[in-house]
């Protein structure tokens, strides 16, 4: 369990599930300022326990009494969803659900996050959050079904829906390639899908600035209130957009440039078809985040930015 203590009032209490993720672990450091986080580990607060009725998940909110549930844990290993479909809705919808119940029961807030794959992946425009969705694998279609589990539970909620999440830690698309391309000479990486990679540490940076937006509208009403005003789903990926292959090009050619020794791997670009996976991806990932830049004034960096970032702690 990881708590930093610096205040103890219950009403400051932050309940953040998924610590020991990429989104998670940002999380830790980036809500600090904003009260005490409470962060169990899957042994303390398992999210697949559908058949035991989230029994400990239940009592861990009941006795916490947070006044924010902030939930990045998630069942994220898209293709091998395919063949576990139960465990991917269980982490996914069914704790999803059961967070909300608890937080309807106590008044707390839920901020959850969703994905770019609850989208079918047609045209070639960003899309905004009002649009249909069309999940063509079972995470996208486990995390639709979180999202509207969650909104169902009447609880206060905001849904952030992100993309191509990475950083410098955790198991991430950069790392996988920068790996890679040192043991190579030549890597094939699909270049028909589009859309924005997101650093996970602008997305906690985000999501802070936004609870304490809230948090100061609050002062003149009541969180309630507030939620009730502006909850509801957010697009939040990162600025400008690119595919998997100009990802991957970008970050090699930056890392040739500080590392010439290294025997770089030539990078290629391949459709899709050629890197057949168990699970359908959508061909346009791209996330139109005005919204999240209207109400709340904050725009997501722009992926090439957040590279050099990254790669700098690397
Ligand atoms: N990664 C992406 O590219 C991407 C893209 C779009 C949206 N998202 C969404 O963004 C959010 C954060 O993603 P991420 O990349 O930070 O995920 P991640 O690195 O895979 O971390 C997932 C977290 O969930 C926890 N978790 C999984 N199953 C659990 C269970 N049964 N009980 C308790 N905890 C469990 C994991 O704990 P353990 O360490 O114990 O496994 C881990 O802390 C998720 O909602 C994801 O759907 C991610």
């Amino acid at each position: 369990m990881v708590s930093n203590e610096r205040y103890s009032a219950p009403g400051d209490r932050i309940l953040l599930t998924g610590a020991s993720g990429q989104l998670g672990g940002e999380l830790v450091a980036a809500l600090a300022p904003l009260g005490e986080v409470i962060a169990p580990v899957r042994a303390q607060m398992d999210l697949s326990d559908a058949a035991g009725d989230f029994r400990l998940l239940r009592e861990t909110i009941r006795a916490m009494q947070p006044r924010w549930i902030v939930n990045p844990a998630a069942y994220t290993a898209v293709d091998r969803a395919e063949s576990e479909p139960e465990l991917a809705y269980a982490v996914n919808r069914d704790a999803v659900r059961a967070i909300g119940e608890e937080a309807q029961r106590i008044g707390a807030v839920v901020l959850h996050f969703s994905t770019d794959y609850v989208f079918d992946g047609q045209g070639t425009t960003a899309y905004a959050e009002t649009e249909a969705t069309g999940p063509v694998s079972v995470y996208g279609a486990s995390k639709l079904a979180g999202e509207t589990a969650l909104a169902n539970t009447g609880a206060g909620h905001m849904i952030f829906r992100t993309s191509w999440v990475y950083g410098s830690r955790g198991k991430n698309f950069l790392l996988t390639i920068l790996k890679l391309a040192r043991e190579k000479e030549v890597l094939r990486i699909v270049g028909d899908q589009h859309g924005a990679p997101t650093w996970s540490r602008d997305l906690a940076g985000m999501t802070a600035a936004v609870m304490a937006r809230c948090e100061v509208e609050a002062v003149d009403s009541s969180l309630a209130d507030v939620i009730e005003r502006v909850g509801g789903v957010y697009h939040a990926s990162g600025g400008g957009e690119t595919t998997w292959f100009g990802f991957a090009a970008e970050a090699v050619r930056l890392m040739k440039l500080v590392q010439p020794e290294v025997n770089w791997a030539n990078i290629e670009s391949i459709a899709t078809s050629e890197y057949p996976t168990p699970a359908k991806r959508p061909g346009n990932s791209r996330l139109n985040c005005e919204k999240l830049k209207e109400q709340f004034g904050w725009s997501m960096m722009d992926w090439h930015e957040s590279l050099r970032k990254v790669l700098s702690e690397l």
